[in-house]
Formats: C-alpha cells, structure tokens, sequence
C-alpha cells in the first residue's frame, strides 16, 4: 500500500498524482462522468471518474484505492464548505479494497431522527455520520487538552484498579465473582474516591486520572447507563477556593481553544450557596443562560455550601440495614465546615459540607469536596450515617491510612461524556460516546450481557436460580 495521504492534506498535492484510500460517500453522474465524494477522517475530497471502460461500479460506502492526479477547480466551481473544496482529484486508477452493502440506515443526515437499538447496534456505521466524527474527535482533542493543562500544572496521571472493592457513591455496584476465592466478589469502581485519596496519603500532591466509573443506575439522557468517563481529579495542602479556581482556568483556556466560537456568559463564574440556588432557582443547577436557545451561550456556575447530610433511608444510600438516617448528600468522605463542627452533635442537618459542584447550563458536569483527614471525624461520620460495626470495618483501610500522616486534600471529578454534551449541545450523553449502553443495559453491538457455560459458572462456585 502507497503511503496514506490524509484528505486534509490534499490541497498541497496540486499538480501531483497521488494515492487516495478512503470511502465513497455519495456518487452523482453527469452525463457520462462519475462525481465520487470520497470520505477519510480528515475530510471529504471529489473525484472525477472518467468514462474510459477501466474503472468499477462504485457503491456508498465502498473501500476504495484511487489513483488519480489533483488539479484545481475553476474558480466558479470552488466549495467552500470542505477544507478540499479549491481541488479535485482526475482519477486514472481505481480499485474497489471492500464492497459494502447498503446500510441499514442513511449514514450523510444528523441521525437524530432514527432509533437508538438500530443505531448501536450498527454503532460502527452510526460512528461514520459527520456529526458523530466530529464529536468522537472533539473527545479525543478535549481529553489531550486537559491532560496538557494538568500535566503543565504539576499534576501526575494514575491508574488505580478497575477489579476493586465497592466505593459507595449512591447507586447499585457491579460485581465480579472471585474464582480464587470463591464466594468473595470484586466491584467494579463507581469512582476512583478511595484510591485518589489514599494517593494523597502516598505523597502523589497532584492526581488526575481519566477514569471509568462504573455504576449501575437507571439511565437517562444526561446519565449513562454501566459505565461513564471523568476526569477525576485531588490535590493535597489546598482550600476550596484553589480547586475551584484551577478547575474555572482549565475549562476556560479549553473552551477557548476548542470551541472559539462559544461565549462565557460571567467571569469569574458566580458561586451559589445551595439554600440560595433552592430559593432563587428552584434547582441547586441552575441554567443561566440568558438566551437558551442561542448554542453559543455557556453559562457556567457553582453550587457550594451543600447541607451536609440529607434526610433518607439508608435502604436508599447503600443498600444495607434499611435503618432511618441521615444520607450524605455528597459522599461520606466529605468535610464538614469547620464552623459547623460542633452541630455533628447537636443538629447534623443544619451542618454545611465543603462540597461543591460544577454546573454547566443547567447540567451538573462535576462535583468533589474538601475532604475528610481526620479520623476521629470520619468515625463520627460514619456513626451518622448508621454504619454497623462490619461497614465500619469495609473502611477500615481508610482510617488507617489516616493514622500515617495524611495531607489535608480535597478534588473534583467532571464528568467527561456529561461534560461534552452540554458543550457540544447534544440532547444525550449517548451522542458523544463511542459504544454506550441502551436503557436496557445492552452493549453496543456486542450486545452483552450474555450467558456464560457451564464450566465457567462452575469453576465460580456459582448456581443460577431460576426465578
Ligand atoms: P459524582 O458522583 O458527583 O462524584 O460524579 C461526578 C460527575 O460524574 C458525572 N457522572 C455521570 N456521567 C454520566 N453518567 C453517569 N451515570 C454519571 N454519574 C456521574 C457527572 C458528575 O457531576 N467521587 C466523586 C467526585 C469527588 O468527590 O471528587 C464522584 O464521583 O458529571
């Protein structure tokens, strides 16, 4: 195979015979001449077939290798809409690499209007759609952008383990049975919130990790189903005020590079004590759009000084005793006010936690805290939220590590796939992930779950039980 040239690049051919690999995208004849559109991740060129008998019968969404030499166009036939527009390519060699049949769906329209089971189950075609490329690509510029950002910023980017034990963060676990210790389960992390925490401990001042998060609560279009990306973020010797600033500066300088033609609506962005934003707003994410209908506008806020704790079951939180309590309203790793310390005793729902959360046009993308480190406090949290002794003891690693000496931290984690939605002004977060989840829990394409043999459960210790 010639060396690929991206169709970006073509432009800078003129005169030159070149090689092109990509896909046909539409097809028109003019008398006895073929106008290809050919397509590549960087854009779309024309092609002119000539009638000369040596060249296939090309169909949409064919493989093709062309060879051709790129001349440019009058100028009255000059598109301005593609970066390749003041070219075309006169082919003299064509090859058909792959057929393709027709799609089961058009693939040159926004998609919006065909179902979603259809579209991912072909999310491989579905992915082929301009707006879908560009917003998979939008992704890929966005997380380089932040990874450049933090990295300038002395922050260092972890792993921490994807096969770990349950971190509760208010919704159901995914769980894995263990074969060498059978009985015994992994969860699959619903946020890295331990492990970010015990890197604190571990001396690492400035985490960032690009994390899957794993949670299995019911979907809705700005909450995906299984799994979801953030960007998770902690910071040792900080007060509240320098995440917030760190985190304002970075969405900033990227909403500037990547989408220019976006406006912040308030610099700095207004910080909104949450019994305000409930009086003022009715919601603790409040759109601020002036014109929510210009796509332009971004409205960026945060909503701080969350209450503490909210009023629910424990059934509700974590699933467990089911005794009435009080729930946190972020996580339980969340520090309280120091002014407030003294009503932990005396009236823990009028305690304010040093919680806070990163609302974009009335989405929340992001949420984190000033955490705790001490651990008479953490206990006494854990006594609030009705812990029995044995989830105490599930914790336990947590309060030990906080008897080595252990930095004051707090973070943040922006939800990625969220994120993006509501800058690009997609109706879903579906729309900017490569293969998301339907409603019903089924993987794109590869439709899992599925059954696994008899062996595999047996070697798990594990019997199904008919319902
Ligand atoms: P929280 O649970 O608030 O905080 O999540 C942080 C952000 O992650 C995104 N998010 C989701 N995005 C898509 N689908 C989901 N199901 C989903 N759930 C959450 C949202 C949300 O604001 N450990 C803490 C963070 C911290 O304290 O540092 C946490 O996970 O954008």
């Amino acid at each position: 195979m010639s060396k690929k040239i991206f169709f970006q690049d073509i432009p800078k051919e003129v005169g030159k015979k070149i090689d092109l690999y990509g896909w046909v995208y539409s097809i028109r004849a003019h008398g006895k001449i073929t106008f290809l559109d050919l397509r590549d991740h960087t854009g779309i060129v024309q092609v002119v077939v000539p009638p000369d008998g040596t060249h296939p019968t090309f169909s949409p969404e064919d493989v093709v290798h062309i060879v051709g030499t790129v001349a440019p166009r009058p100028e009255h036939l000059i598109n301005k809409k593609i970066k390749t527009g003041t070219v075309e390519v006169q082919a003299e060699k064509s090859e058909i690499i792959s057929h393709s049949q027709t799609p089961p769906f058009p693939l040159e329209t926004s998609g919006y209007d065909i179902g979603e089971d259809i579209r991912l189950e072909y999310r491989y075609l579905d992915l082929r759609r301009q707006r879908m490329q560009r917003n998979i690509l939008l992704r890929s510029s966005f997380v380089q952008e932040i990874r450049s950002y933090l990295v300038q910023k002395n922050f260092t980017e972890i792993d921490t383990p994807i096969l770990t034990k349950s971190t509760p963060e208010g919704a159901r676990d995914f769980i894995i049975p263990s074969r060498l210790q059978k009985g015994k389960f992994y969860a699959l992390p619903q946020s890295p919130q331990q492990y970010k925490q015990l890197l604190m401990v571990a001396g690492f001042e400035r985490y960032f990790q690009i994390a899957r998060c794993f949670r299995d609560e019911a979907q809705r279009s700005d909450r995906a189903y299984g799994e979801f990306t953030q960007l998770d973020m902690e910071m040792s010797f900080v007060e509240q005020n320098d995440i917030l600033e760190l985190v304002e500066d970075m969405f900033t300088s990227i909403v500037k590079k990547l989408f220019p033609e976006k406006n912040i609506m308030q610099s700095p962005w207004p910080r909104i004590p949450h019994a305000e934003a409930l009086k003022k707003y009715g919601t603790d994410k409040p759109d601020l759009r002036k014109n929510k209908k210009d796509p332009n506008e971004l409205a960026f806020c945060w909503t701080v000084d969350f209450p503490l704790f909210t009023k629910q079951s424990q059934e509700d939180f974590f699933h467990g005793s089911g005794r009435a309590t009080f729930a946190p309203s972020h996580h339980m790793f969340t520090s309280p006010h120091p002014d407030d310390i003294d009503l932990l005793d005396t009236d823990p729902l009028k305690v304010r936690g040093l919680q806070h959360d990163l609302v974009l046009n009335g989405f929340e993308i992001g949420g984190g805290s000033i955490r705790i480190h001490k651990p008479d406090i953490q206990q006494k949290i854990f006594d609030l939220i009705g812990f029995s002794k044995k989830q105490k003891q599930e914790f336990s690693h947590m309060l030990n590590a906080f008897t080595y000496g252990v930095p004051p931290h707090g973070g943040i984690a922006p939800g990625i796939d969220r994120a993006l939605m509501a800058l690009l002004g997609e109706p879903s977060v579906r729309e900017v992930v490569p293969f998301p989840t339907s409603a019903s829990g089924k993987t794109a394409v590869m439709n899992a779950p599925s059954e696994v043999t008899a062996e595999q459960l047996a070697e798990l210790g594990i019997r199904i039980v008919d319902e």
